[in-house]
């Protein structure tokens, strides 16, 4: 039975918008009551007042950490205004971990923007970078103390794909332009922060912080298997979503010389990789017009037969997050896994999920990946963005009429491999 590291973190992940309810003053609120969306938030989980319960519950089930974002919009409803009840509100949650023996690995944004801000232009907008940094520094300040794990940004490559290329998500964009001008705003904003979190412990004699982000990664493959043109699509893909944002960091692209972020006091702006890992895509080759340059995807129609598909019809394809764990490797950071999960009608699908991806996490920590813990997604059923409560991602599940939870049998199965500490 393979093994984990002793000390390994186990847990599961959640994001404000997505449990907490009533999270008015942001983009997504706003959107989803502009009727973008078939189904609007909420009162989600009531996991804003629920979320004693919640950990209690996760804490039965042998987690040791948890993963939540900050809803930014509550803790600065308007530029420059703190709402000290909101973060005495998210000390005691943290608090409320730490006493139930939980790391809190907290997440400074999960794709909610306050609306202060999505209104003068989101991420596009003037100083965006540095209004994060301010929040970032502020949050550090406040709840720091006992916090050692955070989350800049979740998703920036998914955020841009949906929000600034598909045009699915706020503000509804399509515009390969202000993609590409989202992509490195919100490559400084993470260094901005991460520099502003590192300046908080240090004045603060507090213990370093690890800073990170929670990263999209997507395993491509060639949708005709000798087609040298589809492999192209899929190699520019892999660049683009696995490897651009990283690189760019690693590259040290916060301290580029002549750039208002060269003053930054750090020489890096990784601690360690957060990586999310869901599925695979097969790609398909689309012409050579720079519209086209990632190709297709033609999962479906090409490869019907390709293997299991969860609910929303992703791919369930364990041994891509060897393939992961085996690529980012190679900048040799210790890595923890912040999301991966099935949304599934049958719970026996989510009890092979678990034992598949986390046998081949084993076998990629026997070949050296540096994975020091797996945060499944997610403690609870929750609001999935466009596709709203339909699809069940929980472990627990959530009666959305009474708030009721009820643990699945596939929590218990994850509370044993976390006790074995082996699957
Ligand atoms: C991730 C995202 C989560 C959740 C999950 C399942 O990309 O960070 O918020 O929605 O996907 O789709």
């Amino acid at each position: 039975m393979p093994k984990f590291p002793n000390d390994f973190l186990w847990g599961a992940a959640t994001s404000g918008h997505q449990v907490e309810g009533n999270n008015k003053n942001n983009d997504w609120w706003k959107w989803e009551t502009s009727e973008k969306v078939k189904e609007a938030s909420g009162n989600a989980c009531d996991h804003w007042n629920l979320y004693k319960n919640d950990f209690k519950l996760a804490k039965s089930l042998n987690h040791n950490a948890h993963r939540f974002s900050l809803e930014w919009s509550r803790i600065e409803p308007e530029e420059g205004k703190f709402s000290s009840e909101a973060i005495s509100r998210y000390k005691e949650v943290i608090q409320d971990l730490r006493s139930l023996g939980m790391e809190p690995i907290v997440t400074l944004n999960h794709f909610t923007l306050p609306l202060w801000f999505y209104e003068r232009g989101g991420w596009l907008g003037e100083r965006s970078g540095h209004a994060f940094a301010n929040f970032a520094e502020r949050a550090a300040k406040e709840l720091g103390k006992n916090v050692r794990y955070w989350l800049t940004i979740n998703e920036p490559i998914g955020n841009i794909n949906s929000a600034y290329i598909e045009g699915k998500w706020p503000p509804g964009e399509r515009s390969m332009r202000k993609a590409a001008k989202a992509f490195v705003a919100m490559l400084k904003a993470h260094c901005l922060a991460y520099a502003a979190i590192h300046r908080v412990y240090k004045e603060k004699r507090w213990p370093e912080p690890k800073v990170s982000l929670a990263h999209f990664t997507v395993l491509y493959t060639p949708c005709r298997a000798n087609s040298l043109l589809d492999s192209l699509s899929a190699n520019i893909r892999h660049n683009y979503v696995n490897r651009s944002f990283i690189d760019s960091l690693i590259s040290g692209w916060c301290i580029v010389p002549g750039m208002p972020l060269a003053r930054l006091p750090v020489k890096k702006s990784l601690d360690f990789l957060g990586l999310n890992y869901y599925s695979r895509d097969y790609i398909h080759f689309s012409g050579f017009m720079p519209s086209a340059i990632f190709g297709r995807i033609c999962s479906l129609e090409h490869h019907k037969d390709s293997g299991k598909r969860n609910f929303l019809n992703w791919e369930i394809y364990p041994k891509g997050i060897y393939d992961i764990l085996m690529e980012f490797k190679r900048y040799n950071l210790p890595i923890l896994i912040t999301e991966n999960g099935i949304c599934a009608k049958d719970d026996n699908e989510r009890i092979d999920f678990i034992k598949d991806h986390l046998k081949e996490v084993a076998l990629a920590i026997n070949e050296g990946a540096k994975v020091f813990g797996y945060l499944h997604w997610s403690l609870l059923d929750n609001f999935e963005w466009t596709h709203g409560f339909g699809p069940r991602f929980g472990l627990i599940e959530v009666d959305y009429k009474t708030q009721q939870r009820t643990v699945r049998p596939s929590a218990r199965v994850y509370a044993n491999i976390i006790k074995e500490n082996a699957v």
